[in-house]
């Protein structure tokens, strides 16, 4: 069994820990020792000087290096220049296979050994990534069975990365014993803080074994073929089974219900993959060392919250392919990536400057790198490294940014990061058991998106950017982190939440919500939402489904738009809707519509388009299209006032580009304000008397701050008032 490390507080405590942080769980931290001559007797061999190396920040900024690359000698001067650029901690290892295991069975440990005693000597600590997602030659070779198999039934050869398949028991076996074997040999190793399983876990495989598995899979879940049969409603096409073996294994246009069951397998079968590991590193690494895995940006190919369970900390890799930095966008997915496990995360690789996978591979603006590092950290970053150090001289990434050239000197970014750095570590204190809070929660649900991708009627109706589209205008007329979090997260301390196409719903995630809303909490649900049962069927009754009595409403007919149409009952200089929508009948005479569809609109001509009801001490809303901007920074607005929330700053304009992110706890509460704009932004803050951490409130004018484009400042606000309210419940 492998321990669920769940709640917030521990996982904290956890990390605090493993960096040897005073007063982070007392219990753990004093059982296992982070340094001083006990912990030096009881090392295996990798252990290196821990108390050479100065206990690491809260805060730590750090890069991918892969001293496997490079010769012995240069390792000494890499180190250095990490050094200077206040880098404290490295990503090590995670392609490193062939390097720690040549032969099969046979370990090479002492290059790696060497590699961590030397950073720890430059106060660097290490994270050692498991090198799973790069089998060796040998091992493709030796078992050719272990090769992933794509959907049009091909196997993958080596030479890439990514080329194993999920499912294969021999893969696990090998990849269990490598992480064995690092396990004992790093696991009590002081300079360790922590381990990455694999690394940006995703493409399934379609091979035989996985198909059996499927099939087993499918016979757990449903018991008796007839419960498949009747839940997918396999009358329709004659797709009828008599048995678990006759089931198709698809991905794409199939029978909804065997889809969704897919991504389910999917999302099993990695998480099994990644405790396999996590397990056997458990059972071996003291407790102070975190487990994480690093993921991509909303990569919809399994279910985080579910892989994330057995994890005790979310880590993603912020990727700017075009260098336009889309700041709003990227507050999401760190709001996305804090809700893994509801805590503070890490930015386990960002690129230093430009990456070399996109079309146009266009560099980030002076300051920018600087900018995305304390925006990561205002939406609860702990950590953020670059990805890389220096580029291998051959191999596939040879044109991606670094902080080093070919030449093994620092390129132009490397003074920015060095200023990141240095600012990290004065901030780290103050910032140390702090995170965002926010009285907005967003309900992210996989299923959904899943089962719109499947069949998404109009081909522009993309999930992802319907939920940027509520996400932006909430984050904007706030100015502060969002809570995103799964259906089943805990509501109670929000005063709204939003769930913008909620399609996929569940008896008891409704009961959920509608206690929620019971109890006090302002409920918004997007199109489409209600539509579908946990087995992707419609549901018996018209959206919303099983909330339709409490909305006191319910959705007539829904209709793919390809043109915009105009909808009124909201003061906005554009009243547009495109894409997609519904018109909504009201059932109750205590729902009220408060937006229509404008005459002369064919089917929707003055059909309610969005109702709200009262309902026990809150409310719930239905608004049934997707809005355009403009109309839908009014509706936020609207919702914000009914729900009570208020901004951070009042008196920022709603379309500023000057972001402020709050962190608090432990008594503190610490403003990162940044300015993402490209022109200088005036903030009506007061600056005197404030106590600045990172920047200085030189460029006042008057009473208020004034700041550089991309610029960043972070001030200690604990002495004055709170100003994020809300919770009108
Ligand atoms: C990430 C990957 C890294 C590197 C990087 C380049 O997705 O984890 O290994 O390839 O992209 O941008």
């Amino acid at each position: 069994m492998i321990p669920t490390i769940d709640s917030k507080r521990l996982t904290a405590a956890l990390v605090a820990a493993a960096l040897g942080l005073a007063g982070a769980a007392p219990d753990r931290a004093a059982a296992v020792p982070n340094a001083g001559t006990a912990a030096l007797a009881a090392a295996p061999a990798g252990a290196t000087a821990s108390h050479t190396a100065r206990a690491p920040s809260a805060l730590l900024m750090g890069t991918a290096w892969y001293p496997e690359q490079w010769p012995r000698a240069r390792w000494e001067q890499d180190l250095s220049l990490m050094e200077a650029a206040h880098i404290n901690v490295v990503r090590v290892a995670e392609f490193a296979w062939s390097a720690l295991e040549p032969r099969d069975g046979q370990f090479d440990f002492s290059w790696l050994d060497s590699a961590i005693a030397q950073a720890s000597h430059h106060h660097i600590r290490v994270v050692l990534g498991t090198p799973t997602a790069a089998p060796p030659a040998w091992l493709t070779t030796k078992y050719p069975d272990v090769l992933r198999v794509d959907e049009n039934g091909r196997p993958e050869e080596h030479g890439e990365r990514q080329q194993f398949s999920f499912s294969s028991p021999r893969y696990r076996q090998l990849a269990r014993r490598i992480a064995e074997q690092m396990a004992v040999h790093y696991g009590h190793n002081p300079d360790v803080i922590g381990w990455q399983i694999d690394n940006e876990i995703g493409p399934p495989s379609f091979d035989q074994e996985t198909r059996s598995q499927f099939h087993k899979w499918l016979q757990h879940k449903y018991g008796d073929i007839a419960a498949l049969n009747e839940h997918w409603t396999t009358a329709y096409w004659s797709q009828t089974y008599d048995n678990f073996d006759e089931v198709p294994m698809h991905s794409k246009s199939e029978n909804p219900g065997l889809l969704l069951d897919w991504k389910r397998f999917v999302t099993d079968t990695w998480t099994d993959y990644i405790n396999n590991q996590a397990e056997v590193i458990r059972q071996h690494a003291d407790p102070r060392q975190f487990i994480t895995t690093n993921t991509m940006q909303w990569n919809g190919g399994f279910d985080h919250y579910t892989v994330h369970r057995s994890l005790d900390m979310a880590a993603w890799d912020e990727y700017v392919p075009g260098g336009r930095y889309e700041w709003l966008d990227y507050a999401l997915q760190h709001d996305l990536v804090r809700g893994y496990k509801r805590a503070n995360f890490w930015l386990m690789e960002t690129q230093p400057g430009f990456v070399n996978w996109g079309p146009v591979n266009r560099s980030l603006d002076p300051g920018q790198v600087r900018e995305i590092a304390w925006q990561a950290v205002g939406h609860g970053a702990d950590a953020v490294l670059y990805w890389q150090w220096r580029s291998a001289l051959n191999g596939q990434e040879q044109y991606h940014g670094t902080l080093l050239g070919a030449d093994g000197t620092p390129v132009p970014v490397y003074r920015e990061v060095q200023k990141i750095g240095d600012e990290f570590a004065r901030a780290s204190a103050a910032l140390s058991g702090t995170t965002p809070h926010s009285k907005i929660a967003m309900l992210q649900s996989y299923e959904s998106r899943w089962a719109i991708g499947f069949q998404r009627h109009q081909k522009d109706f993309d999930p992802v950017q319907e939920f940027e589209a509520f996400y932006r205008p909430l984050e904007l007329a706030t100015q502060a982190s969002i809570d995103v979090v799964s259906t089943d997260a805990p509501l109670q301390e929000y005063a709204l939440v939003v769930a913008p196409a909620l399609n996929v719903i569940s008896e008891q995630q409704a009961q959920h919500l509608a206690e929620y809303v019971r109890q006090g909490g302002h409920l918004v649900l997007g199109p489409r939402s209600g539509m579908k049962d946990p087995y992707n069927a419609l549901w018996p009754q018209r959206q919303p489904g099983p909330l339709e009595t409490l909305l006191g409403g319910r959705v007539e007919q829904f209709y793919a738009l390809d043109q915009p149409v105009n909808l009124s009952g909201v003061e906005s200089g554009d009243r547009r809707a495109s894409i997609w929508a519904e018109t909504l009948e009201v059932l109750s005479p205590e729902a009220h519509v408060w937006m229509t569809y404008d005459d002369g609109q064919g089917w929707l001509s003055g059909k309610p388009a969005a109702i709200t009801r009262k309902a026990g001490k809150g409310s719930i809303t239905y608004i049934g299209a997707w809005l355009s901007n403009g109309l839908m920074q009014a509706v936020a607005a609207h919702l914000l006032e009914e729900a009570g929330v208020t901004p951070s700053l009042p008196g920022l304009a709603p379309d500023s580009p000057v972001e402020i992110c709050e962190r608090s706890g432990n008594g503190r509460r610490i403003w990162i304000i940044i300015n993402h704009g490209t022109k200088a932004e005036t903030v009506p803050l007061a600056v005197k008397g404030k106590r600045f951490i990172v920047g200085s409130g030189n460029g006042a004018t008057g009473n208020d701050l004034q700041l550089a484009p991309h610029d960043v400042v972070v001030i200690d606000m604990s002495n004055y008032q709170p100003t994020i309210s809300g919770g009108a419940r």
